[in-house]
């Protein structure tokens, strides 16, 4: 199986990486969904944009012990770090992530679209200014704009926003033109994320998928189900990759 998905790999003119939270698992991340998902634990209503509207300062509570309390603590894990040696390696093209968590950019990835935003900037909700998290002061919530006051909303996708541009037109066109997927860590539950592993094979593209459970794609769009967590697939991937 670890072979076949290194031939294909080594053999693709563009691949792409797809991952979900559960490729963060193993950097000690909870995923939101099956084994110690934070939805079994919080009302996904708070990630709601109207939610955080209406109660800003629980909204914001709740993302920051979520969220904030490990962002930046966390470090990539053996799967992340596989992912940027295969881009070293000119094998893969780019990364598209649901992940909000920076450890694609953490462990070397340069190409990365984040599809749902990313924890690592803030933007203010009335002048739209940016901030980046290290400059801003979570002990007071709702963090405010210094410059309007307005309040300061991470630069992530709650339920209800659309995607943030230009990761959706980029991650749509790699579907359009990959001819090999490697999906890691996703349940393939949400929209429209989920659209882009199936236009992908429409398109042609060869899945290759590991996931320890089944997902929505394991038995729709998945040629090669490596059912294995993420760092041990993709060891065994690296090593069946040197051997060609
Ligand atoms: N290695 C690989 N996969 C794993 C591991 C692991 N060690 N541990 C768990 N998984 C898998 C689970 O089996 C599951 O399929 O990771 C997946 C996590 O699923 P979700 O929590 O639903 O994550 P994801 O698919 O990324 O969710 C998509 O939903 O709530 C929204 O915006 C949020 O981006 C998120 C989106």
């Amino acid at each position: 199986m670890y072979a076949r998905a290194a031939q294909i790999i080594k053999t693709s003119k563009r691949c792409i990486a797809f991952t979900g939270a559960g490729i963060s698992v193993e950097s000690g991340i909870p995923p939101f969904r099956g084994e110690n998902g934070l939805w079994n634990k919080y009302d996904p209503e708070t990630f709601e944009i109207q939610y955080f509207y209406d109660y800003t300062r629980q909204s914001w509570e709740v993302i920051r012990k979520i969220f904030y309390d490990l962002f930046g603590k966390v470090v990539p894990n053996t799967a992340h770090f596989a992912l940027a040696e295969l881009e070293a390696r000119n094998l893969i093209s780019a990364v598209i992530t649901q992940n909000v968590d920076n450890l694609h950019y953490d462990a070397g990835s340069k190409i990365v679209h984040e599809f749902h935003g990313s924890l690592k900037s803030l933007v203010c909700l009335k002048c739209r200014a940016k901030y980046k998290i290290s400059k801003v002061d979570l002990n007071v919530l709702p963090p405010v704009c210094e410059k309007c006051n307005g309040i300061l909303k991470p630069n992530v996708i709650f339920f209800g926003e659309s995607i943030p541009e230009p990761a959706k037109t980029n991650s749509f066109n790699e579907a359009e033109k990959a001819d090999c997927f490697i999906l890691i860590g996703t349940t393939g539950t949400v929209a429209p994320a989920n659209m882009i592993p199936s236009i992908a094979k429409s398109n042609g593209a060869k899945i290759i998928e590991i996931n320890p459970c089944v997902s929505e794609y394991t038995g729709s769009v998945t040629d090669i189900f490596c059912k294995e967590k993420a760092s041990i697939a993709m060891e065994k991937l690296m090593e069946e990759i040197d051997k060609l």
